[in-house]
Parts: structure tokens; sequence; C-alpha cells
């Protein structure tokens, strides 16, 4: 497949082609993150003691990732006994994720797709988990139905993206600095996200949106994360949110949905 496809959605080609171009940037973090024990989550590094994203046993569980990118994810899954599979749109960030496999001599399978389109079969696995990858870069009126399809009953999603109201209130990405404490735009109608000046498309939905989304495809919501990142904490994302809005309020959001 190429970035030029004329199968895949306008959005989705766009998008591989902005992660093939800045897949060089998360290489280090790809590294640190496959090398590391303990799970951390989201741009706060916030340790899975503290966040408990993961369910408690993983032995023998079918797991997807969509959106791997690195699949650094995906490793830590696998080295706690899961069958894990790793879909990515980025051929880029899959090179990244294949040489993290060689080097750690830890292999699983790593498709090249949109995780809106998934080509395996329904029912294949017992949880779906997205760092930030369909999370926010896939349509949600696409992937959403799309999880609940490859999920058996009882299967678990899960998911972390951008909290809502730091995409109310952070400034024009790379642009101006992070958010602060005034609402930038409105929430009724959040769905496609195109920063000025950007070639990427990201989704975000209000709450009530996501919950109606969720129940609509088949899941029962189980929880919902806002995460706070410890005292101390500190990002590579400055242009986002500093560590003293975080603590205020949840620059992440972690959603858990379980498959009727
Ligand atoms: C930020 S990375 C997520 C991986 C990792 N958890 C992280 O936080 O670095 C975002 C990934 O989403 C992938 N992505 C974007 N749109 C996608 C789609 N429609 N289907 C599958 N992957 C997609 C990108 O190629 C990219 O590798």
């Amino acid at each position: 497949m190429s970035s030029d496809e004329p199968d895949l959605p306008e959005h989705v080609r766009r998008n591989r082609t902005y992660w093939d171009e800045i897949a060089h940037e998360y290489v280090e973090s790809a590294e640190r993150n496959w090398a590391a024990d303990e799970p951390t989550w989201g741009i706060w590094d916030i340790p899975e003691s503290q966040a408990h994203l993961l369910p408690d046993d993983l032995q023998g569980k079918d797991v997807i990732e969509l959106g791997c990118g690195t699949a650094y994810v995906s490793a830590w899954l696998a080295r706690r006994g899961a069958r894990v599979t790793g879909i990515d749109n980025s051929p880029a960030q899959l090179e990244t994720a294949r040489r993290m496999q060689d080097e750690h001599d830890l292999h699983f399978p790593l498709l090249l797709g949109n995780a809106e389109e998934v080509p395996l079969p329904d029912a294949s696995f017992d949880l779906a988990i997205s760092e930030y990858g369909a999370a926010i870069w896939a349509d949600p009126y696409r992937w959403i139905p799309e999880a609940a399809r490859l999920l058996r009953p009882g299967g678990e999603l899960v998911f972390l993206g951008n909290g809502t109201i730091l995409m109310l209130t952070v400034p024009e990405l790379d642009v101006d600095g992070p958010a602060d404490d005034r609402l930038l735009r409105p929430y009724f109608g959040m769905h496609r996200w195109e920063w000025p000046d950007s070639t990427n498309v990201e989704f975000h939905l209000g709450y009530g949106d996501w919950i109606r989304l969720l129940r609509d495809s088949g899941f029962e919501v189980v929880d919902l994360i806002e995460l706070r990142p410890r005292n101390g904490a500190t990002t590579r994302y400055t242009n986002l949110a500093t560590p003293d809005w975080a603590q205020r309020w949840p620059s992440e959001e972690v959603w858990k949905a379980r498959r009727r």
C-alpha cells in the first residue's frame, strides 16, 4: 500500500503521509519504552500502577493494538503473556516497530492498515487497546464499530487520548504555547479536527457523543479515567499543557468499555 492508494479515506491518506514524515521523531521514545518493564502512559508517562489501564490478567488473551505506532504497548502486553497483533497506518512507524522486535527478540504480527477496516475475522480478540493511535487519529464513527466487531462478547476496549477540556483550551498547535484557562472553541459539534496550516486530521468527541457511540456500537461504558500527572512530572509536549495545568484539569482521558 502507498499513501496515494485510492481506496483509503482521505483522512487516512493524509495521516499516513504525516506519520511517515514524523516517524523519526518517535524512534527515541520507542527505544525507551521497548526497554521499560512497567508500562507508562500518555504525555506524562504515568505508571500503570497509578493509571490502571490494563486488565489484571493478560495471560493467553488475544489483544489487538489499534494504531500501534512503534508497538511498545504491544510489547508490554506480550511480555505479560498476551498474544498481540498490532495494526498501524504508517510504514515508517512499523519499520521502527520491526527493528525493535528484532533488537528485543520479541516478535508478534504487525499489519500495515487502517484501524477503521481491519482485515481480521469477527470476534478474534479479548482486548482492543489504543494509546493515541486510532483513539485520536481514526474516525471514531468508523473505528469504534470496527473494534466492536473484532472483540468477543465480554471483550474490553481501552483507549487513551487528549482530554476534552484540553482540546477546547489549547491554542493552535506548535504556534501559541500550551492550554490556558479560556475556552477557545465550541464543545458542540466536536468530531473532525484540522489544525490551521497542518496536513494531519485528528478526531475528538464530546462526552455525550462518546457514550452514545460506544453504546450504539455494542459496548457498555465501564470507566472514564481522567489522568492526572504526579508531582514533578514533565512532558515533551510542552505545546499542549504545563504540569500545573494538568494538575488542575484532565489533559488526558482513558475510556474503558466492555463488549456486550
Ligand atoms: C502517537 S502514535 C501511537 C503509538 C504510540 N502509542 C505513541 O503514543 O507513540 C499514532 C499512530 O497512529 C497511527 N494511525 C493514524 N491513523 C491510523 C489509522 N487510521 N489506522 C491505524 N493507525 C493509524 C499513526 O500511523 C501513528 O503511528
